[in-house]
C-alpha cells in the first residue's frame, strides 16, 4: 500500500515537471509552436501553450548588430534598462556589422547561460546554426527589428512592417513631389538599404508596389534607369557609399537635369543624398527617410528633408520585454499578428504600425516624444 502511494507520487510529480517544464524555459528541440499560415498571412492561432518559465534573475542576451544609427543605440540603451528594470542580469552586445563577431556574441551568450536571446540580425540569414544551437540548449530566441532567416531557431519576431514602411517612404514621395515641385513629369532616383538585411528588399518592395505605376504611366522618370534592387542597394546601409553614389549619378545624369526626388531607405542615407545634391548645386530633392533621426528630424523641421518614418526604439523594446516577461512567467509566447516563413519555418511576429513624419503632422506624432518635440523650433 505504502509502496503505490509513493509511486503514486512518483507518477504526480512528473507530471507536473513536464507540465511546468522544471524551470528550465523552452523544452529544448520542439518547434511546434510555429503556426501553419504562410506569408504574412494573419495569425488566427491562440498564443503557444506555456512552456516552462524560469527564474526571476536569469541572464537574458540582447545581440545588436551595429550601433550605426540612432535607433540601434536607442535599443543599447534601453533594452539595459529595462531589463535590468525588470530584475534580470542582462547581456547587452552590438557586433560592428561583422558577422562571424555577432555569432561569437552569441555563442557566449548560450555559454553563459542565457534564457532568452533577443537577436537583430546583421545578415539575416548568416546565423542559422548558432541559434539552432542555443533552441537545442533551450533557449528562447527572438528577432528583434530584423527577420531571422533560414533558421528553426527562433520563437518570434518583433518588428514594424517592413512592406508597409516602404509604402509610406513612396507614398511620402509621392506627396513630396506635388507639393514642392510643380506638375511632373519628375525625375527620381532611387536607393536601397544593406542587401544583408532582410528589411532592406522588404522597404525597397513596399516602396515599388507604389512607385511602379508611376514609372509606368511616365509620372515618375528615373533618369539613370536603376529600378533593381541590387543596382540601388547601399552596402552595410553605409552612408558615405550612398553620398558616393548620389554624386555619381548626379555628374553621370543630371548635368544638365534637376533630380525632383529621391528614395532613400533611411534617415543617414536621406542626409547624405541632400548633402550630395546641395554639393553639386541643385536645388533640394524631395527625400524620404526612416527613423526619426534627430538630426533628420531638424532637417524636416526646417524643410531640408522632406520626409521620415517613425518606428520609436521604446515601443519595440518595450514589445520585446513583454514577450520575455512572459516566457519568464511561464506563459510562453502571447498570440501574434501575423505569420511569415523565413524558408525554413513560419515565424509568428508581432507587427507594429510605423507612422509616416513630414512638416505638418511633426507636433503631433511626437506628441508623446519629449526629446523630438524640444527639436521642432
Ligand atoms: C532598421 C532601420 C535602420 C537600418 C540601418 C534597419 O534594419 O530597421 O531602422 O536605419 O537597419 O541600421
Amino acid at each position: 500500500m505504502k509502496k503505490r502511494l509513493s509511486m503514486l507520487l512518483a507518477a504526480a510529480l512528473m507530471l507536473s515537471l513536464a507540465l511546468t517544464g522544471c524551470g528550465n524555459g523552452r523544452d529544448a528541440g520542439t518547434t511546434s509552436d510555429a503556426p501553419e499560415t504562410n506569408s504574412t498571412a494573419p495569425v488566427q492561432s491562440q498564443a503557444a501553450e506555456p512552456t516552462g518559465g524560469f527564474e526571476a534573475g536569469a541572464t537574458i542576451g540582447v545581440s545588436l548588430p551595429w550601433l550605426g544609427t540612432q535607433n540601434w543605440k536607442e535599443a543599447d540603451e534601453m533594452f539595459k534598462t529595462q531589463l535590468e528594470a525588470a530584475g534580470f542580469n542582462v547581456i547587452v552586445q552590438a557586433a560592428d556589422n561583422k558577422v562571424p563577431q555577432q555569432q561569437q556574441q552569441i555563442e557566449a551568450m548560450i555559454q553563459n547561460g542565457a534564457k532568452v536571446i533577443v537577436v537583430g540580425p546583421i545578415d539575416g540569414s548568416q546565423l542559422g546554426a548558432v541559434l539552432e544551437e542555443a533552441k537545442a540548449a533551450g533557449i528562447y530566441v527572438i528577432g528583434y527589428d530584423r527577420l531571422l532567416e533560414n533558421t528553426t531557431g527562433v520563437d518570434g519576431v518583433v518588428q514594424f512592417g517592413s512592406i508597409k514602411t516602404g509604402e509610406l517612404q513612396a507614398q511620402a514621395l509621392l506627396d513630396g513631389l506635388k507639393e514642392k515641385k510643380g506638375d511632373g513629369p519628375y525625375n527620381i532616383e532611387l536607393f536601397g538599404g544593406g542587401p544583408a538585411d532582410p528589411n532592406a528588399p522588404n522597404f525597397f518592395t513596399g516602396a515599388m508596389s507604389v512607385l511602379q505605376p508611376k514609372i509606368d504611366d511616365g509620372t515618375l522618370v528615373v533618369v539613370s534607369g536603376q529600378t533593381d534592387f541590387t543596382q540601388c542597394a547601399t552596402i552595410d546601409w553605409d552612408n558615405s557609399k550612398a553620398q558616393a553614389r548620389m554624386d555619381s549619378l548626379l555628374s553621370g545624369f543630371y548635368s544638365d537635369k534637376e533630380v525632383h526626388g529621391v528614395l532613400s531607405p533611411n534617415d543617414g542615407i536621406a542626409r547624405a543624398i541632400i548633402t550630395a545634391s546641395e554639393q553639386a548645386g541643385q536645388e533640394i530633392p524631395v527625400v524620404s527617410g526612416l527613423d526619426a533621426e534627430n538630426e533628420s528630424v531638424e532637417w524636416v523641421w526646417s524643410g531640408r528633408q522632406y520626409s521620415t518614418v517613425a518606428k520609436p526604439t521604446d515601443v519595440l523594446v518595450g514589445k520585446t520585454v513583454e514577450i520575455i516577461k512572459s516566457l519568464q512567467a511561464g506563459n510562453g509566447m502571447p498570440a501574434a499578428d501575423v505569420s511569415v516563413n523565413n524558408g525554413k519555418i513560419d515565424v509568428p511576429v508581432y507587427e507594429l504600425p510605423p507612422v509616416v513624419v513630414t512638416k505638418d503632422n511633426a507636433k503631433e506624432a511626437f506628441a508623446n516624444d519629449p526629446g523630438r518635440l524640444e527639436l521642432l523650433k
